[in-house]
């Protein structure tokens, strides 16, 4: 008889473990959502479902610390359900929601709806984002207290329309965010430039991709970028930098990092992999995001970049919207972005089977990097015993063909690598120790992700002196 105690609830027999530095053959065990097991199979425990990894990859689940999920507001784009379907289906166990939801994540209340919302139809876990600006200056503590993965801070305009804030709005909540610990994700575009270059695009008669990419040049990213260095340099906030598109700023990261400054930066599939120059027409239309797709030539160096670790993660920017927004006359009032949260595993895998990177490398970008990042290591990030029992199980060999029309985002039925052929792929995503997708099936169980809260090292605020606060504090010398 088996020992009830002992007997595991799933078990995955006969793969190989790849973690971000080892690689192993191993049977890994899962009980209570825990991993109970990782070793030799004579050596691991029964249990009560088994799943056969023979000739598989067994790899901790991928996090993506950047998704829009859309709900509350915009769920005719998406919602819980069909978003983190389609995350089980790629591969993702943790999914971190941006907070350019309808409304903004700008106070704890409006975190508690969508924290409500997540809760009942969520199937992998998840972390909620709060805003960063004007209006959420009093809200951070509480946001925090309320368990916010962390912030998003907007320095360019996108989807939402959540104006950026003044450069001392920003100042003053690194200077909180810097008390608190928590990190704060960056879209890093200079506005004024973004909208000054725009009209002068659109006073020309321009309505194109290449106006698109020309409103929001490469200068606008670095600007934002060294901006957001200096002020988390002054303040000691903790920042990330996402969806980096240029080889520019390249050696500004390198730079930064080697001062010190407490930075991790993010890339996405597509800036990897697409080329503006071959995104003409109704392609373009699809492609449209923000930061744009850039020229072909800087694919090569941002690839470099991610695998040295200068760019820490791989996120993918995951911004489903309904069809009829991508299709609208003029290409300015196309909607930016295009979902990827189902795609990017196997995007990633195509290049580890090319020979272009390494499945530990992936590990670490997608996986590792992520939850170090954020408070969730070694809870997650590595399959190790005690570690959250949140895997992907993939075959190196799965040969696929990316189609809109297929992807569990089924109101964005619709994708920039429409068509590609693409060798590696999840066969099992496991959440918590229950499979929620197999052989391509997502099965039901609404509810089944947790909110994740980030447990961050302690914080190291800078210059603390001189601070809005202190200097305000009664008493308080300003010198
Ligand atoms: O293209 C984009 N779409 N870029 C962003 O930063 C936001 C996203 C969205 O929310 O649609
Ligand atoms: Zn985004």
């Amino acid at each position: 008889m088996p020992d009830t105690d002992t007997l595991a609830d799933l078990l995955i027999a006969g793969g190989t473990v790849v973690n971000e530095t080892t690689r192993f053959p191993a049977d890994v065990a899962m009980k209570d959502g825990v991993i109970c097991f990782v070793g030799h199979p004579a050596f691991a425990p029964r249990a009560k479902e088994t799943l056969d990894a023979k000739g598989k990859l067994v790899i901790p689940g991928a996090i993506d610390v950047h998704t829009h999920i859309r709900e509350p507001g915009m769920t005719h784009k998406e919602d819980w359900t069909t978003g983190t379907r389609a995350a089980a289906a790629g591969g993702v166990t943790t999914v971190f929601d941006m907070p350019n939801t309808e409304p903004a994540v700008s106070s704890p209340e409006i975190l508690a709806a969508k924290r409500e919302a997540a809760e009942r139809q969520a199937i992998v876990n998840y972390g909620l984002y709060g805003i960063l600006d004007e209006r959420s200056l009093d809200h951070l503590e509480g946001l925090a207290a309320a368990g916010v993965i962390g912030f998003k801070l907007f320095l360019g305009n996108t989807t939402g329309n959540n104006p950026a804030p003044n450069d001392g709005a920003v100042l003053e909540g690194f200077e909180i965010l810097a008390g608190l610990g928590l990190r704060c994700s960056i879209h890093a575009e200079n506005s004024p430039i973004l909208f000054w270059r725009e009209n002068r695009m659109k006073a020309a008669g321009r309505d194109d991709a290449f106006a698109h990419l020309a409103a929001r040049a490469d200068v606008a990213a670095l600007e934002s970028l060294s901006r957001s260095i200096v002020l988390s340099e002054w303040t000691g906030a903790r920042i990330h930098i996402v969806h980096e598109s240029c080889m520019r700023s390249i050696p500004v990261i390198r730079d930064a990092k080697a001062r010190g400054v407490p930075m991790t930066v993010e890339t996405c599939p597509q800036y990897v992999l697409l080329a503006a120059e071959d995104l003409t027409g109704d392609a373009g239309r699809i492609a449209r995001l923000n930061p744009p797709i850039r020229e072909g030539r800087q694919r090569e160096p941002i690839l470099q970049a991610l695998l040295d670790g200068t760019i820490d993660i791989l996120g993918t920017d995951h911004a489903p919207h309904a069809m009829e927004e991508k299709q609208r006359p003029s290409f300015w009032d196309n909607a930016c972005g295009f979902p990827g949260v189902e795609t990017s595993m196997r995007l990633m895998l195509t290049l580890v089977h090319e020979g272009r990177m390494t499945m530990e490398q992936y590990v670490r970008m997608a996986s590792a990097a992520p939850a170090r990042a954020f408070g969730l290591w070694p809870r997650k990030g590595v399959v190790q015993p005690g570690a959250d029992g949140d895997i992907a199980v993939v075959d190196p060999a799965q040969r696929h063909v990316i189609r809109g029309a297929e992807l569990h985002s089924i109101r964005s039925p619709f994708t920039p690598f429409e068509g590609m052929a693409t060798v590696g792929g999840p066969v099992a995503t496991i959440v918590r120790g229950r499979v929620v997708m197999r052989d391509g099936k997502v099965l039901d169980a609404p509810g089944w992700g947790r909110m994740e809260r980030p447990q961050m090292p302690k914080p190291e605020p800078r210059n603390l002196a001189t601070t809005t606060r202190a200097i305000l504090r009664p008493g308080a010398q300003p010198w």
